[in-house]
């Protein structure tokens, strides 16, 4: 029987989210319906609400989230109901060029749930990042649900579905900061927290945090930084330079994803070190630099879409850091806020006062 549960919808482009009643069917062939435990406000979430991603409103929110498996359809066999599950927006093929090629993390043709959830008019919702989290309950692909140790509190838990695993995932896997790196991160949101965060862990030996709020080094330092500039007092690339011997970081992270942020990034870094742009850029934002400075300083650029995270991969071993206190995962979580809460957290956020809002049950 399909069930009648609370979720959080953006209807229309910039009008403010409602709390209303959405219709989740029973699980297909494939599918699995889970109970919500906890949803973390992303800023993906205000870019679907604003129109940003794309004009398939209503867009039932929330994309960063914990909870326990209810009910599976036909032929699932990776989770049963009572598994706790951090969700993915990355169920990979396997069947794609990508992934025929040995290169999952670039899935081009992941999974989601192929029925609909609606409203109660029975108007089709289009889940954020297939997802569609803020809600009591919602229906994915069996392939976005990843088991972790039911020990992780889910308000922790849920963030590395997102930000947190793409920050991270920017300095460990795109980046592959190794032991001894100098790393610096543009940006201390809850991404570039998080990629000071697995920077630490891989080992890097200067992490140099570079924002222009000083309550955001402050927190940036309390997730493993080692230096921080303010780059509203210093020249960020001479700043870096000078706490790198002179020659620019070996990694130099964007987690902000602006031109001149990038411009930032590409030139304090060390010869043949490597950027890696995390942050999303908007589609107007242009980058104009001599052709030369490209040649001439060598190395890599890459941009890293979720951290290149293999979920199954990556999700359980991250928790199990956590829970053995490697990670600090639960210093991301600000605040602690009902469903109703939603609209408030993306002022909240705007406002630059929290890493995350996340919504629990
Ligand atoms: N690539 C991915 O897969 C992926 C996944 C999730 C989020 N993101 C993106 O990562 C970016 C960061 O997300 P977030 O949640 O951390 O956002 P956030 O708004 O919490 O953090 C951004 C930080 O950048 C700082 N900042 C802004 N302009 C700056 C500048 N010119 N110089 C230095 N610091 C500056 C802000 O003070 C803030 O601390 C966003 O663009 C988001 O869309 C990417
Ligand atoms: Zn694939
Ligand atoms: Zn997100």
């Amino acid at each position: 029987m399909p069930q009648t549960v609370r979720g959080v919808i953006a209807r229309s482009k910039g009008a403010p989210v409602e709390l209303t009643d959405i219709v989740i069917p029973d699980p297909g062939p494939g599918e699995v319906v889970v109970a919500i435990a906890a949803c973390g406000v992303c800023h993906t979430d205000l870019t679907y609400r604003e129109g940003g991603i794309n004009d398939e409103f209503p867009f039932l929110l929330g994309h960063e989230a914990a909870g326990t498996v209810e009910s599976v359809g036909e032929g699932v066999e990776e989770v049963q109901p009572g598994d706790y599950v951090v969700l993915n927006w990355r169920a990979v093929c396997g069947q794609c060029r990508a992934c025929k090629r040995g290169r999952p993390q670039y899935c081009f043709s992941t999974f989601n749930a192929s029925q609909k959830m609606t409203l109660t008019d029975g108007t089709e919702l289009t889940p954020a990042l297939g997802i569609g989290a803020f809600a009591d309950k919602t229906l994915v692909h069996a392939g976005q649900c990843t088991k972790v140790d039911p020990a992780a509190d889910p308000a922790v838990a849920g963030l590395l579905g997102c930000g947190v695993m793409a920050g991270l995932g920017a300095a460990v896997n795109t980046g592959a900061v190794g032991r001894g790196d100098s790393v610096a991160v543009i940006g201390c949101g809850g991404v570039g927290d998080a990629a000071i965060a697995g920077a630490r862990l891989a080992g890097a030996n200067k992490i140099i945090a570079v924002d222009r709020d000083a309550k955001k080094l402050e927190w940036a330092v309390e997730l493993g930084a080692t230096h921080t500039v303010n780059a509203t007092e210093t020249d960020v690339v001479e700043a870096v330079q000078s706490l790198t011997g002179g020659f620019g970081a070996d990694v130099v992270i964007d987690a902000v994803g602006r031109p001149e942020t990038w411009k930032q990034a590409f030139y304090a870094r060390d010869l043949a070190g490597t950027v890696v742009l995390v942050g999303v850029p908007t589609p107007e934002m242009r980058l104009e630099m001599p052709l030369l400075d490209f040649f001439s300083r060598g190395g890599a650029l890459k941009s890293s879409w979720y951290g290149d995270c293999l979920p199954e991969r990556d999700f359980p071993v991250l928790i199990d850091l956590y829970l053995q206190g490697r990670l600090p995962l639960e210093k991301f979580v600000s605040e602690r806020i009902g469903l109703d809460g939603v609209e408030k957290a993306f002022h909240t956020m705007h406002a630059g006062e929290v890493l995350r809002s996340v919504v629990v049950w």
